[in-house]
């Protein structure tokens, strides 16, 4: 059997992942505030040959989360473009909002890190789920989720179109001529959609991976439907290796059913790791992060990555049967509904502790050998490309794996030994988009 080489994406969030890692961190509290901070994580990634770092993206936040974690969430593509300067090779992947954006405008931001890295910038894209971004953003409604998916298509054709408005050949520089770039090798968008109408071409020349890297995280229907028709990477939550091995093949049949290949495809599940020499010690990690978590945040947070304002819900009174029969805001949101019709009289705190907050991964708990274990089972069974790996503390976890997992699968012959490549598409494997336009 021949076994396609692993890929691993690393989560950057402030001093791990854990929502106890601040408090059990020895580092300055200010410090995820830095680019210090940042730099290091991913020169740990590098060092690990990762493929990507990534930063998700919060455009508001419930200010419950104040109390009970770090706050850092600065504009992704603004911290990047720092990364970039610092590192060669890892590839730099940013979350942005299609429903809180303008195409051509993010188009534009996605493209300039894409050239300042050299080719290795990589576009998450969400719908966003909080309805507090609304407010943020000056709107009086916030989208509801099929329309935000709806909207996410035609956004993210424009975007292409934009990054497709100039040749690859447009810059000749003929000094002899005077000509910098030769006009007749750009293509305006000139979109009129339903929702969008973009005009002009990006004020500068394609960028070196022509199109950034797409990737997409949604696991509803309408998410896996805008995944399978875009997405190059794709992060999921699974809560078991069955219930992976399930969404990645139905995936698959999805991205083939939409016209394109499989194989272009990487499935990355996210998984939180704990790491220890023995498993006693990872163990002690891990139950030393659990003991500190609150009650209060899990109820809250559980609300929130659901797509609700925690403030307006009293944990010890039942689920408002007012909103039993309003569309969920996310996929997460719908198996909240379900357990909440479920036991209509149950305190809604009972309700939400059997649902997971944050993006819904699994714990992993062990040593190095036990986890590269894991990873190879679960590429076996089919259940993963790769991982996106969110280190339970920072940057503790990301260098064990670099300095502990990364050779035994290298040794196995699972994993690259150096980077062939120079951009995020060439780590990947992914070929580079030809210009649909020109
Ligand atoms: C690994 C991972 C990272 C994510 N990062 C973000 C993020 O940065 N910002 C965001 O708004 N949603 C993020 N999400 C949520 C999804 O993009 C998606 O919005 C959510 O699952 C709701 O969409 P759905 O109803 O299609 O599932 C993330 C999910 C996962 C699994």
């Amino acid at each position: 059997m021949t076994v396609r080489p692993l890929h691993f994406n690393a989560f950057i969030w402030p001093n791990g992942y854990h929502e106890s890692a601040w408090r059990v961190v020895g580092d300055d509290v200010r410090g995820v505030l830095g680019l210090d901070y940042y730099a290091g994580i991913a020169r740990i990634a590098e060092r690990g040959l990762m493929d990507a770092i990534f930063l998700a993206d919060n455009i508001a936040i419930a200010e419950y989360r104040v109390t009970h974690l770090p706050q850092t969430q600065f504009d992704p593509v603004s911290v990047l473009s720092a990364l970039a300067a610092v590192t060669t090779r890892i590839g730099l992947i940013g979350t942005g909002s299609t429903t809180y954006s303008k195409p051509w405008e993010l188009a534009r931001r996605f493209a300039t890190l894409d050239h300042l890295s050299g080719g290795r910038a990589g576009w998450n894209i969400v719908t966003t789920v909080t309805p507090l971004a609304a407010g943020n953003f000056g709107e009086r409604v916030h989208l509801e989720h099929d329309e935000r998916y709806t909207r996410a298509h035609e956004f993210v054709e424009v975007a292409q179109r934009a990054w497709d408005s100039w040749a690859d050949d447009a810059v000749v520089g003929d000094r002899a001529r005077g000509v910098w770039a030769e006009r007749s090798r750009l293509r305006a968008p000139r979109f009129h959609g339903r929702f969008y109408d973009v005009e002009g071409v990006l004020p500068f020349p394609r960028s070196p991976q022509g199109r950034p890297v797409l990737v997409q995280a949604g696991q509803s229907a309408a998410g896996l439907a805008l995944a399978a028709r875009y997405a190059e990477l794709i992060f999921s939550g699974p809560a078991s290796l069955a219930a992976a091995v399930a969404f990645r093949t139905d995936l698959r049949a999805r991205v083939a059913a939409a016209g394109r290949d499989p194989e272009q495809v990487a499935v990355l599940p996210a998984l939180m790791v704990t790491l220890g020499g023995t498993e006693a010690e990872a163990r002690a990690r891990a139950r030393r992060l659990e003991e500190l978590a609150s009650p209060e945040f899990r109820w809250q947070n559980a609300l929130y990555t659901a797509g609700f304002d925690p403030d307006a819900f009293d944990p010890d009174a039942p689920f408002p049967r007012s909103l039993w029969d309003e569309p969920a805001p996310s996929s997460r949101a719908g198996k909240l509904l379900e357990a909440a019709r479920a036991r209509p009289d149950a305190p809604l705190r009972d309700i939400l502790k059997d649902l997971t907050g944050g993006a819904g991964q699994l714990h992993f708990v062990g040593t190095p050998e036990q986890l590269a274990d894991h990873i190879v089972a679960w590429q076996d069974a089919g259940g993963a490309d790769g991982f996106t790996i969110m280190g339970s503390t920072l940057p503790y976890e990301l260098s064990a794996f670099t300095d502990h997992v990364v050779p035994l699968l290298q040794r196995r012959g699972r994993y690259r030994t150096e980077y062939r490549g120079h951009t995020l598409r060439d780590h990947l494997g992914l070929p580079r988009p030809r210009n649909n336009i020109l």
